[in-house]
């Protein structure tokens, strides 16, 4: 499974990085605005910024909801790095953008999908990733995971090519849950993946191993 990190905090995307398991970031426009990066041109270069600290795929959200607007946007955005991925919502312009991304060699993620008919839709038009968002779903008494386990048996019927990107990851434990019912990749925060590091008995293992060492070397 790729590990995306769900952030356009530079320090974090670094942090990940530095780890070594980092496989790609997405951002969003909330995203963006958290971190204050505002008005176009910041925010193209933001986008730059982010590829060249990580080698993997980079989704960068058009704004525009209307057909021409996202395919002005989505090309612009695609011209500024080989490692960017065009983020089109799931709207009926946005299937409509998907197909015209697809058929001109552009990779796209659809995101804003919670249903396995959506996730149906984007595949058709050749998404490169799909984005069930499994937190919010979660936030309104939804079983988010079932629904990633859905769109997987559907994308295995029919051996669609376009990657479950398991979205609004929350904690570790979805991150595990996701793994194991196959999802593609998983996109989280930088707490989500370190957070897996964690065991109590890992700690004092090796508490005890140092302890030990100490004493037969002094
Ligand atoms: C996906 O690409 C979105 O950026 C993201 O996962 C949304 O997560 P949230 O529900 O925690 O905002």
């Amino acid at each position: 499974m790729k590990f995306f990190i769900d952030t356009a905090n530079l320090q974090q995307i670094e942090e990940a990085q530095a780890l070594g398991v980092l496989d790609g970031v997405t951002t969003n426009p909330s995203l963006m605005a958290k971190e204050g990066i505002t008005g176009r041109d910041n925010i193209l270069k933001h986008y730059v910024d982010i590829c060249n600290i990580v080698e993997g795929d980079v989704s960068a959200e058009v704004i525009a909801t209307d057909f021409e607007g996202m395919i002005r946007e989505g090309e612009e955005l695609a011209e500024l790095h080989e490692q960017i991925v065009v983020k089109v919502p799931m709207i009926k312009d946005g299937v409509k953008a998907i197909k015209y991304f697809t058929d001109k060699g552009i990779r796209t993620n659809c995101t804003l999908v919670f249903s396995v008919g959506q996730a149906l839709l984007a595949a058709k038009a050749g998404a490169t990733y799909v984005s069930p968002f499994i937190g919010r779903l979660d936030d309104i008494s939804t079983d988010g995971l079932n629904l990633i386990a859905e769109i997987r048996q559907v994308y295995d019927n029919y051996n669609f090519a376009t990657e479950i990107l398991a979205a609004s990851v929350r904690h570790t434990m979805h991150v595990i849950d996701c793994a194991k019912i196959g999802a593609d990749v998983m996109t989280g925060p930088l707490s989500s993946i370190t957070g897996l590091l964690k065991h109590p008995l890992t700690d004092i293992g090796l508490e005890k191993f140092l302890e030990d060492y100490k004493k037969g070397n002094s």
